[in-house]
């Protein structure tokens, strides 16, 4: 779904990715890794936001960079989730869903499905931080693409919700949807995660089928038990 080779990208000084190798598969991937280690980056240059400086990046077999094509197949939350605050969560959503080719009725759907239907009409800075998270992942489900890119999708989510959205992700995964999953809290989605890339100082660590490389992740990931003697 994702096939990266030799990707580099460099802002100035500072090199985000250097030398990122992999093919990431269908299914639902998670990203791991320190604090910026390049897993955003990752997600922007597979996406087509950002070019990448040196080596290339396939996303469904085109360059997402040039392709609308593969543009068009694609949703994402990034993370914080940022929007234009005196337009109402429809006008955005539906912005959105147009740039994708989905209709009106295509936002409908997924507001309802992240229950921020009641506050479409209403001016986004009005909306509470719980219901910008809500906001930022209708943004990334609606129309139904065939990739979706959540970056942190649990991130300052109250304990329900975090079971609400791995609940949502699990169904859509189930109905055929691939997931590109950046997230801190990965534990929730152990058991959903077909895949999985620890990119740390702008390198593949360590990717895989996420059954063999869990237990190196938790070695990584998982604090120590203290010892209490
Ligand atoms: N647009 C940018 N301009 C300059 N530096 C950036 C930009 N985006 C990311 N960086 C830097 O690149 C490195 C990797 O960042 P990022 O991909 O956000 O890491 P992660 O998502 O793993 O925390 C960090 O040092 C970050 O500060
Ligand atoms: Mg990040």
């Amino acid at each position: 779904m994702i096939k990266a080779e030799n990707l580099h990208k460099y802002f100035g000084p500072i090199k985000a990715l250097q030398g990122v190798t992999v093919e990431v598969p269908e299914g639902l991937t998670l990203v791991l890794g320190p604090n910026g280690g390049g897993k955003s980056t990752f997600m922007k240059v597979a996406l087509g936001l950002y070019k990448p400086t040196k080596g290339s990046v396939r996303l469904l077999g085109k360059d997402p960079w040039k392709s609308p094509e593969a543009r068009k197949s694609v949703g994402v939350a990034f993370d914080p989730g940022r929007f234009p605050k005196l337009t109402t969560g429809r006008e955005w959503l539906e912005f959105i869903a147009r740039g994708r080719g989905a209709g009106d009725e295509d936002v409908e759907k997924a507001a309802g499905l992240f229950g921020i239907e009641d506050a479409l009409d209403r001016r986004i800075e009005g909306y509470s931080s719980g219901m910008l998270k809500r906001l930022s992942l209708a943004q990334a489900f609606v129309g139904e693409p065939e990739v979706i890119f959540l970056d942190e999708p649990l991130a300052n989510v109250d304990f329900e919700s975090v079971a609400e959205i791995v609940e949502i992700i699990k169904k859509w995964k189930a109905g055929g949807r691939s997931f590109i999953i950046i997230s801190h809290i990965w534990e929730p989605f152990e058991n959903i995660a077909d895949f999985g890339v620890v990119i740390s100082g702008g390198k593949v660590y360590l990717a895989g089928p996420f059954a063999e490389i869990k237990g190196e992740v938790e070695a990584m990931f998982r604090p120590p038990a203290l010892d209490n003697e």
